[in-house]
């Protein structure tokens, strides 16, 4: 039932073997989508080079630099997008930074330039990607975002983050209340913890994985493949009806009091 064969499904934020978007991109073509991808440019070309030799099996029919902060690369982007397929049905963002000094320590520390890096890079973007998709979503499409529980609670460490992934959240809503006259639809999935580089990044993460290893329902955290499947679900007609949500992925960690 799950059938995405004949949808041109573009991901962001591929940067290594670990990276949910990875997962994601994984499931989504074995549901038949066409793929296509970015890697963040680098000096050196590392991103380019991991990336172009992890997607290879997938077969992707784009591989394009784009960094979110720079408008021309997003216009380029977006631009290759419609030349090689006309329209996209898929779009993924599955991207976020912030400077390692803001993910440790007191969240009142932030300073101004960290904060607004961390906002621009980690939320603002889905509006760069949304505005730049509408018009080629000439058939409706899905748009699908990566959240975290730092965004509607206080975890530690996660700090301007958290305040970026909640800004993010409330993104999805104002854009799906936007893009539903054009058969558009946004959502989120708020994953739970997993190893990656940019989770690398957030003070005490193992930590986090241990106590929802102890603490979730299911007694473990998540897999970028059960993100994946996710994603897949939300990018298909078998969700046609949800729109502007929050999905959890995090082996059920947030109905959690105690
Ligand atoms: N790993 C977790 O525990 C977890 C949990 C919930 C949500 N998430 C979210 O999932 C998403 C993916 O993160 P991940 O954990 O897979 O880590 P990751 O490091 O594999 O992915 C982060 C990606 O962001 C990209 N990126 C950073 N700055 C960029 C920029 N300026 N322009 C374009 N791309 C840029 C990186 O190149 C990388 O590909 C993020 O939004 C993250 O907050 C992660």
């Amino acid at each position: 039932m799950l059938d995405l064969t004949g949808k041109n499904a573009f991901v962001t934020g591929i940067a290594n073997n670990r990276s949910i978007a990875w997962g994601i991109a994984q499931q989504l073509h074995k549901a038949g989508a066409n793929i296509g991808v970015n890697y963040l440019p680098d000096e050196k070309g590392r991103f380019k080079k991991k990336v172009t030799e992890l997607v290879e099996p997938l077969n992707p029919s784009i591989i394009v630099p784009c960094d979110v902060q720079d408008d021309e690369l997003l216009d380029s982007m977006f631009a290759t997008i419609e030349e090689k397929w006309g329209k996209i049905d898929i779009l993924v963002h599955c991207l976020a930074f912030a400077d390692r000094e803001d993910l440790t320590g007191d969240f009142s520390a932030t300073s101004r330039a960290g904060f607004a890096k961390a906002l621009d890079i980690s939320s603002y973007s889905l509006n760069c990607l949304a505005v730049r998709a509408k018009p080629l979503m000439k058939e409706g499409g899905s748009i699908v975002t990566l959240s975290y529980l730092g965004g509607v609670k206080v975890i530690p460490n996660y700090n301007v983050m958290g305040v970026a992934k909640s800004a993010l959240e409330m993104s999805v809503r104002y854009l799906a209340a936007e893009l539903g006259q054009d058969n558009i639809r946004v959502n989120a999935i708020s994953a739970g913890p997993i190893r990656t580089l940019a989770s690398s990044a957030v003070g005490g993460i193992l930590d986090m994985i241990r106590h929802v290893e102890e603490t979730a329902p299911l007694r473990r955290t998540v897999t970028q493949t059960e993100v994946g499947n996710t994603a897949a679900f939300l990018c298909s007609d078998l969700a046609s009806g949800i729109t502007g949500q929050v999905i959890y992925v995090d082996s059920g960690y947030e109905i959690m009091g105690m």
